[in-house]
C-alpha cells in the first residue's frame, strides 16, 4: 500500500526519549515509517523525530496535507 492511500491519519504512539523515523517521501512499503525506499527515488529524507513525551503523531495519510508529514486535517476536505 502507498503511504497516501490511506485516506486518513496514522495514528503513532511514541515513548519519550524514543526516536520514530517517519516516511517524508510516500514511497514506504511500512507506512508511516521510513524503510529506505527514498534511497531509491532520491527523494524526502524521512523525519527523525524524538519524542520529549510520551505522545501520539497523526502522520499524514492522504498525501493533501500542508503540513508534512503530519496531518493538518486535509483529508477532510
Ligand atoms: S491524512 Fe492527510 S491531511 Fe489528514
Amino acid at each position: 500500500m502507498n503511504m497516501y492511500e490511506k485516506g486518513f491519519p496514522f495514528m503513532v504512539k511514541v515513548k519519550k526519549d524514543e526516536t520514530v523515523h517517519i516516511c517524508q517521501c510516500g514511497h514506504s512499503q511500512n507506512p508511516p515509517y521510513c524503510d529506505g525506499s527514498h534511497s531509491a527515488h532520491s527523494v524526502g529524507e524521512p523525519l527523525n523525530y524524538a519524542a520529549k513525551n510520551d505522545e501520539t503523531l497523526y502522520v499524514c495519510g492522504c498525501g493533501k496535507t500542508d503540513n508534512a508529514p503530519m496531518c493538518d486535517g486535509s483529508h477532510n476536505r
